[in-house]
C-alpha cells in the first residue's frame, strides 16, 4: 500500500523518503506544493530580520538575479568572485561524481541544488531542503520535474537517517540557524564515511575592532559572524580531514572530507 502510494510521488521525492528517518517519514506524504512539507503546513519561524526576508513572497522572485549576487559582492569584496565562482567553489569541495547522493541544505531557491543534481545525473540523487515555503515554491518552479527532492524542513534538525548522503553543502545560511553547531552535527551525522561537507558563511576581521563590528552587524541583522577559525576547527573537532578554507573579506568558504 505504502510502496504504491510512494511510487505515485514525483520521482525524486519518491527516491529520497528511503533516506527519511522512520520518525521524521509521514505517513501521508504532503506533496501538494511540489515539494515534502514535513512541517505540516506550520508558519515558518524568523530567527531575524534576514530570515524574515527569506521567508517573504517578495524576495525569493529577485533571490537570483538580484539579491545574491549583490550580497556576495559586499560579503566577499570586490575581489571575491561572482556566483559563477561559488558554483565553481562549491564543486571542488564536494568532489560530485555520477551517481553520489548530496544533500544542499538551506537550498533557497534552488539554483546550487540544480547544479548538483545536472552533476550526479540520474544514478544520483540531489535533495534540497529549506524551512521557507515562499523559496522552495520558486525552486520548485525553476527546476524541471522530478530532477530534485526538495524538502521543507529544519537544518538544525535534519531528518534523515545517519549516513546517508555522500556530500552536504550548506552556502549562505549557517549564520542564519538558531543553532548553528547543532546543524553541523546533524549534518555531519548524515554524511557517509569519507563524505563531503562545503559551507560558505559569515566571517569575521581578527582585529578586535572587526570582532566588535561583526558582533553589532550580527545583532543588527539576526545573523552570527563566525570567527576565523571557528568553522575549520569545528569541522576538525568533528573528524573531518582535509579542512580547507578560502577568507574572502567578510565570508568563508571552507570544506572538508569526513574520516572514512
Ligand atoms: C541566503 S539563502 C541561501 C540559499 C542558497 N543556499 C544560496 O547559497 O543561494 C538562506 C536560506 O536559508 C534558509 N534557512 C534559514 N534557516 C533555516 C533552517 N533552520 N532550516 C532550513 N533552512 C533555513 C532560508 O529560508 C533561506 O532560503
Amino acid at each position: 500500500m505504502r510502496a504504491a502510494r510512494d511510487a505515485a510521488l514525483p520521482g525524486a521525492v519518491a527516491r529520497a523518503l528511503p533516506l527519511l528517518d522512520p520518525a521524521a517519514r509521514p505517513a501521508e506524504p504532503d506533496v501538494a506544493h511540489g515539494y515534502l512539507d514535513l512541517l505540516d503546513g506550520a508558519a515558518d519561524a524568523a530567527t531575524g530580520a534576514t530570515q524574515r526576508l527569506m521567508l517573504s513572497r517578495a524576495l525569493p522572485v529577485v533571490y537570483d538575479r538580484w539579491w545574491r549576487p549583490a550580497w556576495g559582492r559586499v560579503l566577499k569584496g570586490p575581489l571575491g568572485g561572482g556566483m559563477r565562482d561559488e558554483h565553481r567553489i562549491a564543486r571542488l569541495l564536494l568532489g560530485l561524481t555520477p551517481g553520489d547522493g548530496v544533500l544542499d541544505v538551506a537550498c533557497g531557491p534552488g539554483s546550487f541544488t540544480r547544479e548538483f543534481a545536472h552533476v550526479v545525473g540520474d544514478a544520483g540523487l540531489a535533495v534540497g531542503i529549506d524551512v521557507s515555503a515562499t523559496m522552495l515554491a520558486r525552486a520548485v518552479a525553476e527546476t524541471a520535474p522530478g530532477t530534485v527532492a526538495y524538502v521543507r524542513g529544519d537544518a538544525v534538525a535534519l531528518p534523515f537517517r545517519d549516513a546517508s548522503f555522500d556530500a552536504v553543502c550548506c552556502f549562505a545560511a549557517l549564520h542564519l540557524f538558531a543553532d548553528p553547531d547543532l546543524a553541523l552535527d546533524h549534518m555531519t551525522r548524515v554524511l557517509t564515511p569519507g563524505g563531503r561537507i562545503a559551507i560558505l558563511t559569515s566571517c569575521r576581521l581578527r582585529s578586535a575592532a572587526g570582532r566588535a563590528a561583526g558582533d553589532l552587524a550580527g545583532a543588527q541583522s539576526g545573523m552570527r559572524v563566525f570567527g576565523p577559525d571557528e568553522i575549520v576547527e569545528g569541522l576538525e573537532r568533528r573528524g573531518y580531514a582535509e579542512v580547507r578554507q578560502r577568507i574572502a573579506g567578510l565570508a568563508q568558504f571552507v570544506g572538508g572530507r569526513l574520516a572514512a
